[in-house]
């Protein structure tokens, strides 16, 4: 960690232009490899977010796309529940991937309600190259 810190330090000191989410992506993407993943691809996470499962709740089609659609810079609506749902983009919505916990809570959730089962590490950082780039 102390490692971490002191890239965080010479980045910020190199210019600070970065956006805020990338330092969070950044150290998720840290976090994952460490788990053993090799390397991460925005093109697999593009896939996997409209790749479509069978909800084990509502016996529907669902995929990622189904409330957050292929757009990722328009709101969107709960496939379910209806409720508003901002864009995930963090070029017009500086509030995303930016609280590690709060990803990882959503991931938790989105996964085994989208795939029936926790992501992997790989696809979490899969998703993230995809989401991190709109
Ligand atoms: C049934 C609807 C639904 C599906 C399907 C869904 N999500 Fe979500 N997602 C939500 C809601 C609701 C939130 C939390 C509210 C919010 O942040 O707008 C959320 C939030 C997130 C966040 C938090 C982003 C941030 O930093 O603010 C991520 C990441 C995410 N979803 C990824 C995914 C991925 C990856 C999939 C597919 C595996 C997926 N979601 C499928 C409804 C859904």
């Amino acid at each position: 960690m102390k490692g971490l810190s002191v890239l965080a330090a010479v980045l910020i000191f190199a210019g600070g232009a970065a956006p805020s989410f990338a330092g969070v992506v950044d150290d998720l993407l840290v976090g994952y490899k460490a788990l053993g993943v090799a390397d991460f691809s925005a093109a697999r996470g593009k896939e996997m977010w409209t790749k479509e499962f069978k909800s084990a709740k509502t016996g529907k089609t669902i995929s990622c796309a189904t409330c957050h659609t292929t757009d990722l810079k328009q709101a969107s609506k709960h496939a379910e529940t209806g409720e508003a749902i901002e864009p995930l983009a963090p070029s017009v919505n500086p509030k995303r991937l930016a609280d590690p916990k709060f990803v990882e809570k959503w991931f938790g959730r989105n996964c085994k309600q989208t795939l029936g089962r926790e992501c992997t590490a790989q696809e979490k950082g899969d998703f993230l190259m995809f989401m991190r780039a709109w």
